[in-house]
């Protein structure tokens, strides 16, 4: 087991390279299995849920090759199984995008439930109800998802929820059904887009990507041979942002679309820091005083949720009551209890947390209950008076590359250590 350990109190200065995103390439490295030949991918992060993903991928008879630190070939031609077991995917989130690759490649997919970061009631039935329109039959029996279709058919399909998730399943399981499916109220998020070109890129015609309503135009075959480079990580880029303001420093972070931060930038200026930009990066400098803030999270482009525990400490140290109402998922707080261990001031009324900010966090030992309160609790030691440990470290490690060295090249004291 290991963890973080953290002396605080240095600001952060320098510059940061943002590695390609998590949530982009957990779609895309699943839905390289609808593409009858090879693809190249270019910017995958070297995170855990990769390592997870390529596993999955060659026991299913997927060939994958890296040719380079951070771009891998692979090949589905050979591929013949359509069943996923919970052994293969118990740490993984985002396995459900098997079901929609697998879906779309033979008709038929065994998946078992989706594990990965717990904060709250994690549903599929928005899935579940676009494979259903789809053609698929769908059976839960024993903790797998069996879907089945004879043909698979172009539907229109209103979504009861803004999922990030469903949207992307659903684009992947129709892109080789016969006819058009349109996806209405979709989700917009960077990532819906970057998995549509990325399909698009091996012959599929998906267009609208990045609006509410998306159409697939089925096709009968993906053609392999094409190349495609992952988006940069808008969620590890607005966590370095925060841990500048937070600490009072001057970060460039490079390697970005600006443009997917904007809703952070907006309120990090609101915040009293001070943010320029221009083509592909964003400078943050943090200011002595950090101002009260409401936050709201959001489906893009609104304010991200996977945000909202990293910039509770910046709230943490605001001259003031803050707030932020978690508008995604139900139960986002798990990160409190650690933070009023390092001496803030909170309390979680319903689905809004407030913070009644305090100029100091003292260093003390802290977990990490997920991924991004694992981020949370990177910054919280990186302010804090003293030392901080972070424990469960491997949630941090699914989905941030190599977090410790980028944040020892802007000058902070982090180590890893084994407890
Ligand atoms: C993705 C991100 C996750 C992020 C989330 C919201 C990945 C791998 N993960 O998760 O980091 O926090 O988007 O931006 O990309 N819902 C339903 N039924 C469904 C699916 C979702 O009711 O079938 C609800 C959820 O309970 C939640 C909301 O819809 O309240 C949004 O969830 P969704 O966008 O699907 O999240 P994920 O795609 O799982």
């Amino acid at each position: 087991m290991e963890k973080f350990v953290i002396r605080g109190g240095r600001p952060l200065m320098g510059e940061v390279n943002i590695s390609g995103a998590k949530n982009s390439v957990v779609a895309i490295i699943p839905a390289a299995l609808l593409v009858d030949g090879p693809c190249k991918i270019e910017n995958i992060p070297e995170i855990s849920d990769v390592r997870i993903l390529i596993d999955i991928l060659k026991e299913l008879g997927c060939d994958v090759e890296f040719d380079n630190k951070d771009s891998m070939m692979i090949n589905s031609q050979y591929v013949r199984s359509s069943t996923a077991t919970y052994d293969m995917i118990k740490s993984l989130r985002a396995s459900y995008y098997l079901l929609g690759a697998l879906l779309g490649r033979f008709k038929k997919a065994e998946v078992a439930f989706p594990g990965g970061c717990d904060f709250g009631f994690r549903p599929v039935d928005q899935h579940i109800k676009g494979f259903e329109k789809l053609g698929a039959k769908v059976e839960i029996d024993h903790g797998v998802i069996k879907l089945e279709a004879e043909r698979l058919i172009g539907s229109q399909i209103f979504m009861d929820v803004v999922s990030v998730g469903a949207t992307i399943n659903i684009m992947i399981a129709a892109v080789k059904a016969e006819g058009t499916t349109i996806i209405e109220n979709a989700a917009k998020e960077p990532h819906v887009v970057d998995v549509a070109n990325f399909l698009n890129a091996m012959g599929a015609n998906i267009k609208g990507a990045g609006t509410d309503v998306i159409k697939i135009k089925g096709v009968t075959t993906l053609s392999g041979g094409a190349t495609h480079s992952v988006i940069p990580d808008q969620i590890e880029a607005g966590t370095f942002m925060i841990a500048a303001a937070a600490t009072k420093g001057d970060v460039t972070i490079r390697n970005i679309i600006p443009k997917h931060l904007e809703s952070l930038s907006a309120k990090l200026i609101e915040m009293g820091a001070k943010v320029e930009e221009d083509g592909d990066w964003i400078r943050v400098i943090g200011t002595e005083k950090i101002l009260k803030a409401n936050i709201k999270t959001l489906p893009y482009p609104g304010f991200p949720t996977d945000l909202h525990p990293p910039a509770s400490v910046l709230l943490c140290l605001s001259d003031g009551t803050s707030t932020i109402t978690e508008g995604i998922w139900d139960s986002r707080f798990q990160y409190v209890d650690e933070l009023k261990r390092m001496g803030a001031q909170i309390k979680v009324e319903g689905r809004m947390a407030v913070f009644d900010g305090k100029p100091k966090l003292s260093g003390a030992p802290v977990k990490a209950t997920d991924l991004r309160a694992g981020a949370a609790m990177i910054i919280a030691g990186l302010v804090a008076e003293g030392e901080t440990e972070v424990y469960n470290i491997n949630y941090i490690d699914r989905g941030y590359e190599c977090i410790e060295d980028k944040l020892r090249s802007l000058g902070a004291d982090i180590v890893r250590a084994t407890k």
